[in-house]
């Protein structure tokens, strides 16, 4: 149903939005977040949970669906003798009531912004305007700040009796269905001077029943630090006999007897429920109250939380400090063209992968799943972003992510929160990801190119070492946990080898791990998480073209470092036969060879590395390499390229368990994927002649602007038991054929890569139009990880695809790159990009510097037609050089001075 044509407006420069009746849209949610990893998500009315791990809950655990309900939304009620009480948050069963009421009493706004959230609920009949703000202070506080300010709008003075109520669930996420009543019986309830504590006296999770040292509070004070004057800790006396949150005894009644400083409560749910003194108001005055939502380790006092933020002042001063510590943060990213809609809702996106690196991939509603951390491909993708938007060194995270990789090539997938720790994977259904090894090039190849650092290849890096062996196929019956994650030598010292043999190796193994139709095996799946039921025959012909480009790209750095002055590096000896065009070269022809040589390879390795290394010249390397590269594109180009009756050319991108190729005609229709064109086009396997075949078929079978762009595939039209958990999910939904923002912006990104600029624009400005939409996406601005059957956008904030839109405005659509530490500028602009001025600028973080770089365009020309005229740096002509074959800068030119920000203009002019 769309019914609704408000829609959401920037209201600054910077980025903050408004939204007028925003509770009349629902599934919406807003991110709340610190560093210290205090995470919320918090909705128009308020609902949405609180907590820092999976283990650790202020609030109840909440999924979509949940969001219609009132149970455990912030609440704060207002009581006026002989009125409806009156939930300042909306979460009043009156309220739901005159939801769909011709004539709403009440007038909501939102307004939200970098990283706060402030809903105004005006009531005409009652005269009064609340306005409800909150965030999480940009410190290390796991706290949550709530002021709700209540002005009367009337002409006559209101007195009323304000009581803030916010239910604790204090505990596990895991205990919401197993144990919920038996873990109220831990709680142990204080009534304290400023609020309500809970401190659970175990902690009931997968870990066992542990001993419970944290403590969760709702503590308040009147805008001037006063403390409350009563307390409701627990919820059924709260709501009493037969009541509802939303509609409780306490406050509908004026009942119940309030609980004083001291009291305590051992065993119910509990109540962050503050009552302050009564309020007599002054037309026109205004009256605060602060909350402080916590979770607290031992030691740390209550008072020092009210201290720190318990008055309208320090509130302020700390929502200042927090708006200021994200505005800096995302300064060093930003694009001025002709559509301030769009630069805005960019603002957006780029904050987006510092999101998903908060919160990971299970704390918001619409990610329910997994109990936190985050997955291997998306840890790297998320570095795409931070590379071009954060400054200092991000080397030592790269650096750090590599002691992750496996000798077999495949990768350890619990990740730990600190830098480069990992975990030995306790589930007992082990599953290799395909791509996994695909992804760490790409960032590690924007990292050299940006800085320039080859040498980072030639820096030693331990390896993951688990009881997985061979991809996953075998135990390693040798190894215990006692012994370790850091694989060992046969004398049994800890194993380091370059990054670039962890490249190598992530490359090698699967170039050798094919299928019967010699492409690489699909394994448990690959980026489509969903394809994961060909486990045996399945074959990724998409990715297998990933891995093709990458050979290539490897061989190229190879080279590259021999321009370091380097002949040769040094590999582990049991390395050298993945290397087969060096020694004894097999026929890649023969799949049986292939096999053959990665079961002795996988035996060599199975329980140490005999600690020997080998020197390899660069020169053979390279070639051996590229051997390789030629020959799995070739592979690709000859026999994985279709025509259908209706004469569409594109390429197949996966086999099924049968060993049948998935993609072409079908009795239930033509089959097609985005994923096996995105990288055969990325990888270079698609000739220009066939890249633009292949874009005419996904005009045909994929597009679809009802939905913002290009679908992930076409409708299979069957369950595919034989392919993957995906084709169980409605059509139209997630990895089953929605538009996947992160499929359809790498499509995007391949297509500008391949010089198909229009084409690409249309699939990013099909996005941006469809999201921006709110009457149709319902969304706040920035990427869903995909837009569903009825055109929502779903899963918002946590998707890679965000990191992906950055990095192709700025490498590929602004074409501000580096090349080995050069500035390359490439525009591949399209007319409508420039404002009216004739200039497009963006301003991103290169050689340690905010470089802003402007292009001028008096003639508004469109891509294709316009050449770099003329370069200034920071005012001064400067001599523009060749880097392959673009228009770049010496890196020498931006980092000559000590100035943080280089202003780079450049004079576009019609090509000759
Ligand atoms: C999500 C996952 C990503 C996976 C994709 C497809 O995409 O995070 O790892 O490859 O689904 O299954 P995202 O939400 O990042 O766009």
């Amino acid at each position: 149903m769309k019914s609704n044509s408000n829609t959401w407006q920037f209201i600054d420069t910077e980025g903050t939005f408004r939204l007028e009746n925003p509770h009349h849209t629902s599934y919406l949610y807003f991110p709340l977040v610190n560093e210290a990893g205090m995470m919320a998500a918090i909705t128009p009315t308020l609902n949405g949970d609180i907590k820092t791990d999976q283990n650790t809950f202020l609030t109840l655990p909440v999924s979509l669906e949940d969001l219609h309900n009132t149970r455990s939304a912030r609440n704060f009620w207002v009581q006026i003798e002989g009125a409806t009480p009156w939930s300042v948050t909306g979460n009043s069963a009156a309220q739901t009531a005159q939801r769909f009421s011709e004539t709403p009493p009440e007038k909501v706004t939102l307004e939200a912004g970098f990283l706060w959230h402030q809903v105004t609920r005006e009531n005409t009949v009652l005269g009064l305007r609340a306005e409800v703000t909150n965030f999480v202070p940009a410190n290390d506080d796991h706290v949550e700040l709530m002021q709700v300010s209540v002005t009367n709008i009337s002409d006559r003075p209101i007195q009323f009796t304000p009581t803030a109520a916010i239910p604790l669930y204090a505990r596990s996420a895991d205990d919401v269905r197993d144990h919920r009543h038996v873990t109220s019986l831990l709680h142990r309830i204080f009534c304290e001077e400023y609020g309500v504590l809970v401190r659970p006296t175990l902690s009931f999770d997968e870990r066992g029943h542990l001993p419970n040292d944290l403590s969760y509070a709702v503590l308040g004070t009147d805008g001037y630090g006063n403390a409350p004057v009563g307390f409701y800790p627990v919820v059924e006396d709260f709501i009493g006999e037969g009541g509802t949150l939303d509609w409780p005894e306490a406050i509908v009644k004026s009942s119940g007897s309030k609980s004083r400083v001291g009291a305590a409560h051992d065993g119910y749910e509990a109540l962050g429920g503050l009552r302050f003194t009564e309020v007599d108001l002054q037309p026109g005055e205004t009256v605060s109250f602060i909350l402080i939502l916590a979770i607290l380790v031992e030691g740390t006092e209550p008072q020092k939380l009210v201290d720190s933020y318990g008055s309208v002042v320090t509130f302020a001063r700390t929502l200042k400090d927090t708006q200021t510590t994200w505005k800096n943060r995302l300064d060093t990213f930003e694009v001025t063209t002709g559509d301030n809609r769009f630069d805005l809702w960019l603002r957006w996106v780029a904050l987006q992968p510092t999101l998903r690196r908060l919160f990971g991939n299970s704390f918001l509603p619409a990610h329910d799943y997994g109990r936190g951390g985050r997955g291997w491909r998306d840890l790297w993708q998320d570095i795409l972003a931070l590379l071009l938007m954060e400054e200092g060194d991000v080397s030592e995270f790269l650096f750090g992510n590599f002691a992750g990789v496996r000798i077999d090539g495949s990768n350890a997938t619990i990740i730990g929160n600190a830098p480069g720790e990992f975990k030995a994977d306790r589930n007992n259904i082990p599953r290799i990801w395909m791509d996994h090894g695909a992804w760490p090039l790409l960032t590690t190849s924007l990292y050299i190119d940006q800085t320039g650092n080859l040498d980072f290849l030639l820096r030693e890096q331990t390896y993951f070492k688990d009881h997985l062996i061979a991809r996953a196929q075998h135990i390693d019956t040798e190894w215990a946990p006692k012994q370790g994650t850091d694989l060992q030598t046969a004398a049994g010292e800890t194993y380091r080898g370059t990054i670039l043999e962890h490249i190598l190796i992530q490359h090698l193994t699967p170039f050798f791990n094919v299928g019967e139709h010699n492409s690489i095996l699909l394994e448990g799946a690959d980026w489509n998480d969903g394809m994961d039921m060909a486990p045996d025959r399945g074959e990724s012909v998409a990715f297998s073209a990933l891995y093709a480009g990458n050979l290539q790209k490897l061989s190229e750095w190879v080279i590259a470092l021999a321009a370091l002055r380097i002949d040769q590096v040094e590999l582990a000896t049991e390395i050298m036969p993945l290397l087969d065009t060096l020694g004894t070269a097999i026929d890649y022809e023969s799949i049986e060879a292939k096999h053959s040589l990665l079961a002795d390879y996988y035996e060599s390795c199975r329980h140490t590395l005999s600690g020997e290394k080998v020197a390899v010249s660069l020169v053979d390397l390279a070639q051996d390499l590229h051997t390789k590269a030629a020959w799995l594109t070739n592979h690709i180009r000859t026999t994985e390229w279709i025509e259908n009756e209706a004469g569409y050319h594109w390429f197949n991108g996966y086999y099924d368990n049968d060993g049948q190729q998935v993609e072409g005609d079908h009795p239930t229709g033509v089959r097609m994927t985005l994923t096996g064109q995105t990288f055969a086009l990325m990888g270079n396997i698609a000739t220009a002649e066939q890249a633009l075949e292949m874009v005419r078929a996904a005009d045909q079978y994929l597009l679809d602007p009802a939905v913002g762009g290009y679908r992930l595939n076409t409708d299979f039209g069957e369950v595919m038991l034989n392919l993957g958990r995906a084709f169980g999910f409605a059509y139209g939904h997630k990895e089953n054929g929605a538009m996947f923002s992160h499929m359809a912006v790498m499509y995007a990104n391949a297509l500008y890569q391949r010089g198909l600029v229009r084409e690409g624009y249309k699939v990013l400005a099909a996005i941006y139009q469809h999201c921006q939409d709110f009457p149709i996406s319902r969304m706040y601005p920035g990427l869903p990880e995909y837009v569903n059957a009825d055109a929502r956008g779903i899963y918002n904030w946590l998707t890679g695809s965000a990191s992906w839109y950055v990095l192709t405005m700025v490498t590929e659509v602004f074409g501000v790159r580096g090349r080995r530490g050069d500035l390359i500028l490439d525009p591949k602009l399209v007319a409508e990009q420039f404002d009216a001025d004739g200039n497009a600028t963006i301003a991103t973080i290169f050689a340690n510097k905010l470089i802003e770089v402007t292009y001028h365009n008096p003639d508004r020309l469109t891509y294709g037609h316009y050449r770099l005229q003329s370069v200034s740096v920071d005012g001064e002509p400067v001599a523009v050089s060749t880097r392959d074959g673009h228009p770049a800068l010496d890196r020498g030119l931006l980092t000559g001075h000590n100035r943080k920000t280089v202003i780079i203009r450049i004079e576009l002019a019609g090509q000759i």
